[in-house]
């Protein structure tokens, strides 16, 4: 049977998971240079589980703040929109993909930890370059492969297919996707993004993640996420699909102008605060 071409995804996009209002309320209240901190209390108030969690995180060890913070306010304020967003929009993604019964619970645990693990790898890399927005970049390693995701769970025939092409051949998911299908992850994940309304910059990163030097005006950011999807795998955190190490792209490389002594220092910091927070997104209610 031919493999369905990139319209019936997009035909199927209906179907897809949205994101919970609320967090798309406050994606869109982060990026309103008006909005208060009494504003995005007051939404996430609304929400009685958001807010439950907000608390639960803000106050847990990996804050390490000596007084108990019992407001969303003071979360707010302690924490910032940036990072409260962050948070909810992680651990939103992570409730929507997880306890899907088509996929094996090992495998939704591994393919999570690579995207926890580039997410923060990104933000690394983020603030080794003084990059002002690092929690985009958090976003876009926590998304950059969700269109893997997308492909698990409404094309498992043709997601079977690429698994064996990808242990036979011992090659990247993506070439085996091009394969089967005729497209990749990062092109059905760009079709999620646009149906979540992410931003353009997002949208860019997670369609070139795998070559980031043709991602135009955002060509720098992409390069970060891609030098971040490399520096996860070495470190064998998590399972993105396939053993293969992708090829770093070189113009990508040279756009960001790390020296390569600094990246064992990067690979520390990775590893570290993977530790740290993995520990409690996940296992928060
Ligand atoms: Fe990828
Ligand atoms: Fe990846």
């Amino acid at each position: 049977m031919k493999p369905p071409d990139i319209d019936r995804v997009i035909s199927r996009v209906e179907d897809l998971p949205t994101l919970p209002r609320t967090v798309l309320r406050i994606t869109e209240l982060v990026n309103d240079p008006k909005s208060s901190a009494r504003d995005l209390s007051r939404i996430i108030t609304d929400d009685q589980v958001l807010a439950a969690r907000l608390l639960k995180l803000v106050n847990s060890s990996f804050y390490g703040f000596p007084q108990r913070i019992s407001t969303i306010t003071g979360a707010i304020v302690l924490l910032g929109f940036d990072a409260i967003r962050n948070l909810l929009l992680t651990t939103s993604v992570y409730d929507l993909f997880s306890n899907r019964k088509k996929i094996s619970l090992i495998r939704q645990e591994q393919f999570w930890d690579h995207s926890l693990a580039c997410a923060v790898a990104a933000k690394v890399i983020g603030n080794h370059l003084r990059y002002d927005k690092v929690e985009e970049l958090f976003v876009a390693g926590l998304l950059h492969d969700i269109g893997k995701i997308v492909e698990m769970i409404f094309l498992s025939r043709e997601f079977k297919e690429i698994n064996r092409l990808v242990n036979d051949k011992n090659i990247l998911m993506i070439t085996a996707e091009e394969k089967v299908l005729g497209y990749g992850h990062p092109q059905v994940g760009k079709l999620l993004a646009e149906r979540w309304n992410l931003p353009p910059k997002l949208i860019h990163i997670i369609l070139h993640h795998h070559q980031p030097s043709t991602a135009g005006r955002f060509a720098f950011e992409a390069a970060i996420v891609h030098l971040a999807d490399i520096l996860c795998r070495s470190l064998n955190i998590g399972y993105p699909g396939d053993n293969k190490m992708p090829d770093l792209d070189q113009p990508a490389w040279e756009s960001l102008r790390i020296r390569p002594q600094a990246i064992e220092l990067l690979l520390e910091a990775i590893y570290k605060e993977f530790d740290d927070i993995s520990l409690f997104i996940t296992h928060t209610p």
